[in-house]
């Protein structure tokens, strides 16, 4: 089934074209990739699908329902939870906190007022943050603060996640134990899209790869055939960042 499409997406910043006609499809149960370089438009994309920012021409249609014109928390209540690229805690709250603030406002049926603090612990338990759920955001470290927002994403218990740029800044093992995390996730039964620049990751868990640049879809198709076109190689791979990773 399919769960989402976007057709035909524009969004320009001033004379920044930064999603440029961009159409593609997400079946429900897999997990898309959406690589390209800095500035090709990935973040753009998460913003339009999430609703963060209106498109300025296209449609996005969420498991059958037009929600192009849809306020963000409406997109969130019917299954859309996302992460973002710079980690966007509640500071004032402790994680289980942060938590909870999903669990309650993150879904059109909230989970029971008295059930909310174990609802909560088992989301953090999910992603291994048990141990610092009376902690604040800022004593976390850099790969419990990605681990922190993905739970927040979780606890609004959704059908589509989007992951934006996990892996940056993470030590290889480190990115390892997200990478079983949303391997985790995806066997459960959650559609996923990761915006992505560790290539490896990108390689292990995505059945289907759309490379952007300048706002548009360069090419789609499974790992070894993107990574393969001539294309991707020069708009992308072939600078140096990538390759050293
Ligand atoms: N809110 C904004 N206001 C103005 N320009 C923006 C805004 N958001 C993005 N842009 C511009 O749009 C273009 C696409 O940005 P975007 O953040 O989507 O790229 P990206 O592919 O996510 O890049 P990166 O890999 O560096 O995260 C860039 O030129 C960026 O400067
Ligand atoms: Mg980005």
């Amino acid at each position: 089934m399919e769960i989402l499409k976007i057709e035909n997406a524009r969004k320009n910043f001033g004379g920044v074209k930064a999603v440029d006609g961009l159409s593609f499809s997400v079946q429900e149960g897999e997990i898309l990739g959406i690589i390209g370089p800095n500035g090709a438009g990935k973040s753009t994309v998460f913003n339009l699908l999430c609703g963060l920012i209106p498109v300025d021409a296209g449609r996005i249609v969420f498991l059958g329902e037009d929600i192009t014109l849809l306020a963000p928390h409406k997109r969130c209540h019917m299954g859309i939870g996302r992460t973002f690229q710079i980690c966007q805690p509640f500071k004032e709250l402790t994680v289980l906190g942060n938590v909870a603030v999903a669990a309650v406002f993150g879904h059109s049926k909230p989970v029971h007022p008295g059930k909310v603090k174990k609802y909560s612990e088992e989301v953090l338990a999910k992603v291994n943050l048990s141990s610092k759920k009376d902690l604040y955001p800022a004593q976390l470290t850099t790969p419990d603060l990605k681990l922190l927002e993905i739970a927040r994403a979780l606890a609004t218990r959704p059908r589509l996640l989007l992951l934006d740029e996990m892996m940056a800044g993470l030590l290889p093992g480190e990115c390892d134990k997200i990478l079983d995390l949303i391997k985790g996730i995806n066997r459960e039964g959650i559609t996923v899209i990761l915006v992505e620049h560790v290539m490896r990751v990108v390689r292990e868990l995505c059945q289907r790869v759309i490379v952007m640049n300048y706002g548009q879809k360069l090419c789609e198709g499974c790992y070894e055939d993107v990574t393969g076109d001539e294309r991707v190689i020069e708009a992308y791979l072939g600078q140096e960042e990538t390759v050293a990773q």
